[in-house]
């Protein structure tokens, strides 16, 4: 007999003030980190100290040899952008399922998002891009989303290398994420990174570009930054060198406090991700036996998700005509406060900057962009995700339990009565 649900009167699975997520841990480390920064600099004009040490080290962890700091991951794509010379007309072939943010800094070249579908895990298809290659296209942009590699990202490198166009990866969602021992980021001609608010490596705000391409390194670092680090970074042979006391006028520099925030994080990355990777198994452990809950699957035993989210497909073709908002409040109502559907990532071809860029930036673009679209594996993902945190610490046994036992509870009693009166 499953027991009474909580929005029907029931009592509930946990308390809301013991069911928030909380990320990320400011420990006495993470505390010190930030305040040693405090007393040595909050402004930095180079790559000494902090930036020096954090940049070194998360491009060596990525295998890659040239790193930029920013003020945000917006600001470290609108960097990749630039740094592949992107001209007004322009393609680039990009996830119609991503946070707004993969492509919206494409806006300041002039250049034409050129939108693709998703595959059953939220991320872009490669089948989907392959359709969309013009002779206008320029490059390609994944998005790793909610932390689980895109499937066929080594596939789709050499496809890029074979058609001459450059991959940029969004690895925003996906610190950490790999395949075969290969990190998210480093399969791409370019990779970007934000470190800010909930993302798994954090400094409150915050972003971080890589690359191998000095070409690419150059306009990237003068896109950002004027003065010291380009004199000091662009070799004075390189036509960028001389542009070097203004950049290219804008100043997206990161703030030391929030660098010395992250590089504490980020030597915790391994311990964040097995510890996630345990919860992350016994959600799958406890749901999958629900018909109208799906799992994620990682793709192949060599894969590791970040697992920034713990995504649910919820299937209304099999959750006798409860919806999915339904589902989740009654989960809410369990006290399961974190149970999210989410809003502002979703489809993004709709949005007005994306079919409208001439009525608010007319000196670029002359006409509308025509609306694209459908994209059903795109309409169907967003449509049915429930989304779940993934606790990173082992103290969080307990609330990764009782999230179990609030949500088995909700699908036992549909289960059993195929209803949730
Ligand atoms: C996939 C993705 N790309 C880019 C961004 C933008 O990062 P930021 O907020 O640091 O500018 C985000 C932020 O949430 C994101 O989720």
């Amino acid at each position: 007999m499953a027991s009474k649900l909580a929005i029907n009167g029931g009592q509930k699975t946990i308390e809301d003030d013991r069911a928030k997520y909380v990320w990320p841990r400011i420990t006495q480390e993470a505390e010190d980190a930030v305040v040693n920064q405090l007393h040595k600099s909050i402004s930095i004009y180079d790559r000494s100290g902090i930036f020096g040490e954090f940049e070194d080290a998360f491009a060596s962890y990525h295998g890659k040899k040239l790193a930029i700091l920013s003020n945000s991951g917006t600001s470290a794509i609108f960097s990749m952008f630039e740094a592949i010379g992107l001209m007004p007309g322009d393609e680039v072939i990009a996830p119609v399922y991503t946070f707004h943010a993969t492509v919206s800094p494409l806006m300041y070249t002039g250049a034409v998002p050129v939108f693709a579908d998703c595959d059953d895990q939220g991320s872009i298809s490669f089948e989907e891009i392959k359709t969309k290659l013009t002779d206008k296209t320029k490059a390609v942009i994944v998005t790793h989303m909610w932390g689980i590699p895109v499937k066929d990202i080594a596939l789709i490198s050499d496809w890029c290398a074979s058609k001459n166009i450059y991959l940029l990866e969004d690895c925003s969602h996906a610190h950490g994420a790999r395949i075969h021992d290969r990190p998210v980021g480093a399969f791409g001609s370019a990779a970007a990174w934000s470190i800010q608010g909930p993302k798994t490596i954090t400094g409150g705000e915050g972003g971080v570009f890589l690359t191998d391409d000095s070409k690419l390194f150059n306009r990237a670092l003068l896109q950002g930054h004027y003065n010291k680090r380009p004199k000091n970074e662009i070799p004075s042979s390189d036509m960028e060198a001389r542009y070097y006391l203004t950049g290219l006028g804008l100043k997206l520099r990161a703030h030391p406090l929030a660098v010395a925030l992250a590089a504490q994080q980020f030597k915790h990355l391994e311990e964040f991700i097995a510890q996630r990777q345990t919860y992350a198994e016994a959600f799958t452990n406890a749901f999958e036996r629900y018909p109208f809950l799906k799992t994620p699957q990682t793709i192949s035993t060599g894969t590791q998700s970040s697992w920034y989210a713990y995504v649910l497909q919820y299937d209304e073709q099999r959750s006798f005509g409860v919806s999915r908002q339904e589902f989740a409040d009654a989960l809410t109502a369990e006290g399961l406060v974190e149970v999210d559907i989410p809003g502002s990532t979703g489809l993004i071809n709709e949005l007005p900057l994306f079919i409208s860029p001439n009525e608010i930036m007319p000196r670029l673009y002359k006409n509308p962009l025509p609306l694209q679209g459908p994209f059903p594996n795109a309409e169907k993902f967003h449509s049915g995700i429930i989304k779940l945190p993934v606790w990173g610490f082992q103290d969080e046994s307990s609330v990764v339990e009782s999230y179990i036992e609030g949500i088995a509870k909700v699908s036992d009693y549909l289960m059993a009565n195929h209803s949730l009166k």
